[in-house]
């Protein structure tokens, strides 16, 4: 294939990948918007593979079928639950695979190039491993803390700001050894301690941040690993790379701002670490009080009499598979003529969009689904609010208590509705481990047991 036809694939596999980011910034195009994504891949692949700077096909139809069958067994196995996990070790990968192109371009000895083009090639190399190497031991810590094989508590160290401060500080020393050793062939031994210190910095940065930040710090590592293989694009002279990079980069680092901004956070303070120190489990006796419980049977006749009704799901719909059920009910009341909305935060769940894609997946129409921004003021006027498997996200304490971890952070101001039930199976605690006082109110029913069971039984009781 000539450079020409390689170059013109290359364009039309950026524009489908700018057309698949603009399809999927909403439901109804999210679908054409992955499948210009994919269309888009196979042309950027099938272009590289069939281009002049590839001389044998063996050890890339081996790798891609190791690759292409594990990818396919984990994303077969994956539970929806799971997605945050698997994005995280995915970014692992980039991040290594940026590191391990970084030292094979510095060990190439068909590289000849001379003078500044020389200087800004070994710039690119070092400062692609840096943020390879970082990203790599950084979503490796995000993947246990996720997946619980580390403690999702933040390791605050004694002075951790001034050892990150140091270490970057070395990082440009090393890099200023880099380049005058490069001159001389001894550019290695700074390369390789500046790896040591960017894998160290990724642990550190990633094991000082608490459970409740996650989310913004596997948006950041996303950022990270374009940025990852942006360096890797420069390193091999591949535009397709670095534009593609550099759209993965700036789309994460859009998603981290807006994480931050959904949860009141400082981005500079969430990466500092140090904020929601657990990862769940029982509330405090501290918050003990009088709950009203509800019968499926009750609720479905509370339902009937409203004429308003708001569904905010959460992480515990997504658990309990609760959808589909979820989706019956909807459709029953909405026969009736009642008006139902639903409500999506946005950190619900444990990945973005991830209400919206399980209410799209049971059918639930779009133009009932509305954001927090646009629905909070709705709730004093709903009659019936029911909260499906969210804790976190309708906690009042985040507005009115100053000293909780989630101080700040915009939640649904579902305890503003007449009547609120909120399905979920015990009294335990959210995402963030704090106490909810929603939950002893006198305008809320707690509707006991798996989300799933019990709005089967509410479809029951109302058709029945
Ligand atoms: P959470 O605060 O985690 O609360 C979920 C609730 O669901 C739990 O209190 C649990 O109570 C209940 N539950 C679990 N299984 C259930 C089942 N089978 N049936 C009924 N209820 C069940 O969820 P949320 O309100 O959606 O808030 C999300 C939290 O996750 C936030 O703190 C957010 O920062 C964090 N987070 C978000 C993301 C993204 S990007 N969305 C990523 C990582 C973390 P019981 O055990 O009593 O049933």
């Amino acid at each position: 294939m000539t450079q020409g036809i390689v170059t013109v694939s290359y364009i039309g596999a950026t524009i489908l990948f700018i057309l698949a980011l603009g399809g999927l910034s909403h439901q109804e195009t999210a679908r054409r918007g992955n499948l210009y994504g994919m269309i888009g891949m196979a042309i950027a692949v099938l272009a590289t593979i069939l281009s002049n700077s590839v001389d044998s096909y063996w050890g890339i139809i081996f790798s891609m079928l190791i690759g292409g069958t594990i990818g396919l067994a984990m994303a077969q196995r994956v539970q929806m639950t799971e997605m945050p996990e698997l994005v995280a070790i995915l970014h692992s990968l980039v991040g290594m695979a940026a590191v391990l192109v970084g030292y094979a371009n510095f060990m190439d000895s068909t590289v000849t190039l001379t003078g500044a083009e020389k200087t800004i090639h070994e710039i690119e190399t070092y400062v692609g491993i840096f943020i390879g190497a970082l990203t790599f031991s950084g979503s490796v810590i995000a993947y246990g803390k996720l997946s619980g094989k580390i403690d999702g508590k933040p390791l605050l160290l004694p002075a951790r700001h001034w050892l990150n401060l140091a270490a970057l500080i070395l990082v440009f020393i090393l890099g200023r050894a880099f380049l005058d050793g490069a001159e001389t062939g001894g550019g290695m031994v700074p390369l390789l301690l500046m790896t040591v210190i960017a894998l160290a910095f990724g642990i550190h940065m990633v094991m000082a941040i608490g459970g409740a930040d996650m989310p913004v710090v596997i948006s950041m590592l996303n950022s990270y690993s374009g940025w990852a293989a942006s360096a890797t694009g420069f390193m091999l002279n591949n535009d397709l790379l670095i534009v593609v990079g550099a759209l993965v980069g700036s789309s994460g680092a859009i998603l981290s701002y807006i994480m931050c901004r959904a949860m009141n956070r400082n981005f500079i303070s969430v990466i500092a670490g140090g904020f929601g120190t657990t990862t769940g489990g029982p509330a405090s006796d501290e918050e003990a009080g009088e709950v009203n419980p509800i019968s499926p049977e009750e609720t479905a006749s509370l339902l009937l009499d409203a004429k308003k009704v708001i569904i905010v799901p959460g992480y515990g719909m997504a658990v309990a598979q609760a959808q589909h059920a979820v989706y019956e009910v909807t459709r029953f009341l909405r026969e009736k003529g009642i008006d139902v909305k639903f409500a999506i935060h946005p950190v619900a769940g444990r990945m973005p969009g991830h209400m919206n894609v399980l209410l799209a997946e049971a059918h639930v129409p779009y133009d009932i689904v509305y954001e927090m921004d646009e629905i909070n003021d709705e709730f004093p006027e709903v009659d019936v609010t029911i909260v499906i498997g969210a804790n976190d996200i309708v906690n009042p304490s985040a507005k009115t208590d100053p000293n909780s971890p989630i101080a700040g952070m915009p939640v649904l101001e579902v305890w503003k509705s007449k009547t609120t039930i909120v399905s979920k199976r015990s009294m335990a605690s959210g995402y963030a481990g704090v106490d909810n006082p929603l939950f002893y109110m006198e305008n809320t029913r707690m509707l006991f047991g798996d989300a799933r069971e019990t709005m089967e039984e509410v479809y029951k009781g109302l058709s029945g």
